[in-house]
């Protein structure tokens, strides 16, 4: 029998349950796609790349034939690329190994590449009907309120105690909405800060509200800010054509196109660090010439500001040794290269496409003060 709680979570989540596209089917294959997708992407900003995927590769038949370019152009914009190839190699898989159709149970599902033990579940749960707990972020905000739970919720201890209350109200057959249910709860009532308890349909028995420190959890471990780094890239042409290279498939982006160069080091002056890097990479020498301007990304870990200059070879013949290809293209064909988010602006700039690179201009003292802390 299910507990009160279970069941006045399933009636609030009857009535106010977001309608997001992947719970408009019972297909396990988008179901799949959706939770990779929602693994380090927000709700919304993964909706229409859900819809497009889909589009362009309807089943795992049509995902198994698709080539890795074709896949991370896809992806292109929801970062963590490999979790694309990862898709595509887990069809593959699926197809010779399995039938075409994805395994039924956590276990067997968690095999497959890409598919952790959250995700593993969520499938289950969600595709199969299986009692299984997706412990995600929204779970665990939820799960560690309702219990009060005064451990690191990432410690094993602390996750252990999330799991057993969450069993425990797990009513048999009914994991996907009430999952589902925790899920949106955490979404749209037990928020991160300025919890809504008043709204909320557990809030009688929730222990961090009785004891007034719902803002305190859950508790996590301090973290400091993020680090930032500085990095150059080089547009190095040839007749009407620019050198890309495609980054190793084991590193950050690996597997798109960029625009060769790399991180300074302490107190490295930008084109230092380019011509360096150059010759490193590419065993090559270049002039490095004007500027085309200074990018910024936040990664989830680390910020980055890129400056990418024009530049000139002096001497040799680009060699591969840190890329897995070196190609010359032709500025309007970059749009065919997946590319992480800086190199396709550096793209589009160099393609006349984008007027100016970023509002803030390369300052001198961003050539001269590479790693300053901040
Ligand atoms: N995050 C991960 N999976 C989700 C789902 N099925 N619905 C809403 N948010 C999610």
């Amino acid at each position: 029998m299910a507990t009160r709680t279970a069941t006045t979570l399933l009636d609030w989540y009857g009535k106010n349950q977001r309608d997001l596209p992947w719970r408009r089917t019972q297909d396990p294959y988008p179901i799949w796609v959706a939770e990779i997708m929602l693994q380090q992407t927000r709700v919304e900003t993964a909706v229409p790349y859900y819809t497009a995927w889909l589009a362009r590769f309807p089943t795992i038949e049509a995902l198994a034939k698709a080539t890795e370019d074709q896949v991370l152009r896809q992806w292109e914009g929801l970062g963590y690329y490999r979790r694309a190839l990862n898709l595509r190699k887990a069809a593959r898989i699926v197809k010779t190994e399995h039938g075409g159709r994805l395994p039924e149970n956590a276990d067997e599902l968690a095999h497959l590449p890409g598919i952790g033990r959250y995700t593993a579940a969520a499938i289950a749960a969600f595709a199969f009907g299986r009692d299984e707990i997706a412990l995600d972020g929204n779970l665990r905000r939820v799960l560690a309120r309702l219990i009060d739970l005064d451990l690191e919720v990432r410690s094993p201890e602390g996750e252990a105690q999330l799991m057993a209350f969450a069993r425990r109200h797990l009513p048999r057959g009914r994991a996907s909405d009430f999952n589902q249910a925790l899920m949106d709860l955490g979404a749209m009532v037990c928020l991160p800060r300025l919890p809504r308890c008043t709204a909320c349909p557990v809030r009688r028995t929730c222990r961090a509200r009785q004891r007034g420190v719902q803002e305190q959890r859950p508790v996590r471990r301090r973290r400091g800010p993020p680090p930032g780094r500085i990095a150059t890239a080089g547009v190095l042409r040839r007749g009407g054509r620019v050198l890309i290279g495609r980054r190793p498939e084991a590193s950050l982006l690996g597997g798109l196109w960029e625009f060769p160069g790399g991180k300074c080091r302490s107190r490295e002056m930008s084109r230092t660090c380019l011509r360096r890097e150059l010759r490193e990479e590419l065993g090559i020498e270049v002039e490095v010439g004007e500027s085309l301007g200074v990018f910024r990304h936040a990664y989830t870990h680390f910020r980055v500001e890129v400056h990418a200059f024009e530049c000139r070879l002096r001497r040799g013949t680009p060699r591969l040794t840190a890329h897995t290809a070196l190609r010359w293209v032709y500025p309007s064909q970059l749009g065919r290269y997946p590319m992480g988010q800086v190199a396709r602006r550096i793209a589009r700039r160099i393609a006349g496409q984008e007027r100016t690179a970023s509002r803030l201009r390369p300052k001198d003292h961003h050539e001269f003060a590479a790693h300053r802390s901040r």
